[in-house]
């Protein structure tokens, strides 16, 4: 496996690759990896020639206050994670590298980055839109993969991938959990032991309401009531951003269900301790 810190050096191996008529997938993470990665990294390996991945704590998508200078950070467990997954090539490029002096360029998806985690994470989605976008005109690939876990930045890039008419299939890929049904997370490490054991309470809300829906209750106003109000008492709960029903596709919120609704995304995000943490489920009506 080779680890690629210059984008000239990236483009050079990514040309030669493709001048040999190869398949290139690639996983964009930033890093501190873990088993829903490496379900990414794998599935890449079914489906591509050469397997990509970079690992850059990408700056532009951390607000002020947020955790950019205490992200997770282990370059040597990914290394050996990454290559015993399947990756060949590693881009892990210095902020320098990424966003030169001069760097005046964003990329804004439109109402999409501004509801749910946007309206609390205000510019994250268009960070993240940025530097993926960049990404994908460095490693030019075929497929690159994403996970549901992140519910929001998946459809955000689906949409900007068609606006923008790239070149790249983009595939969703299930959420990786815990025993527990607690989402695999590379900021599951800021939990405290007691913090770590309440934030299955994310999956709880989540399963909770799915089997109230499964039950029939089709008023999802009332489903939210409920939830939001013991999530209030949760005394690990410090914080609800939100707990809400979307379509799956436009993300608009659903407050009933009928016939139009096949699968509805119920989509959470709340902090526990100084741990902001999101998950989500489809759930099929
Ligand atoms: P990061 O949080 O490192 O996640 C990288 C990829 O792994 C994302 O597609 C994310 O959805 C997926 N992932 C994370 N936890 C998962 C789990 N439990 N199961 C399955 N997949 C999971 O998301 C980012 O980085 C960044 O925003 C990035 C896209 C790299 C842009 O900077």
């Amino acid at each position: 496996m080779e680890i690629l810190k210059k984008i000239t050096e990236c483009k050079s191996i990514v040309d030669d690759i493709k001048k040999r008529g190869l398949t290139i997938g690639f996983v964009p993470t930033m890093g501190f990896l873990h088993e829903g990665h490496l379900s990414l990294i794998r599935k890449a390996k079914k489906e591509c020639d050469r397997i990509f991945i970079s690992i850059f704590v990408n700056p532009l998508q951390f607000g002020p206050g947020e955790d950019f200078k205490n992200y997770p950070r282990d370059m040597k467990r990914d290394i050996s994670m990454a290559g015993n997954a399947g990756a060949d090539y590693i881009f892990y490029p210095a902020a320098k590298e990424m966003y030169g002096q001069d760097f005046k360029t964003a990329v804004e998806v439109k109402e999409l980055g501004d509801i749910m985690c946007g309206e609390y994470r205000p510019g994250h989605f268009s960070g993240v839109a940025t530097v993926v976008l960049k990404f994908f005109n460095i490693v030019k690939p075929d497929r690159a993969y994403f996970g549901q876990k992140d519910y929001q930045q998946l459809v955000i890039i689906k949409r900007m991938v068609c606006d923008m008419n790239l070149d790249v299939k983009i595939t969703g890929c299930p959420t990786v959990r815990e025993k527990d049904g607690l989402a695999l997370s590379s900021r599951n490490k800021y939990l405290s032991a007691g913090e770590r054991k309440s934030a299955a309470v994310l999956f709880g809300c989540l399963t909770e309401a799915k089997d109230m829906i499964k039950k029939g209750e089709k008023d999802l106003e009332k489903i939210r009531k409920t939830i939001m109000t013991k999530l209030k008492k949760n005394r690990s709960v410090r914080k609800v951003d939100y707990f809400d029903f979307r379509d799956p596709g436009t993300l608009e919120h659903i407050k009933r269900v009928n016939k139009e609704n096949r699968n509805i995304l119920a989509a959470i995000a709340v902090r526990i301790g100084k741990t902001r943490l999101i998950d989500n489920m489809i759930i099929k009506v």
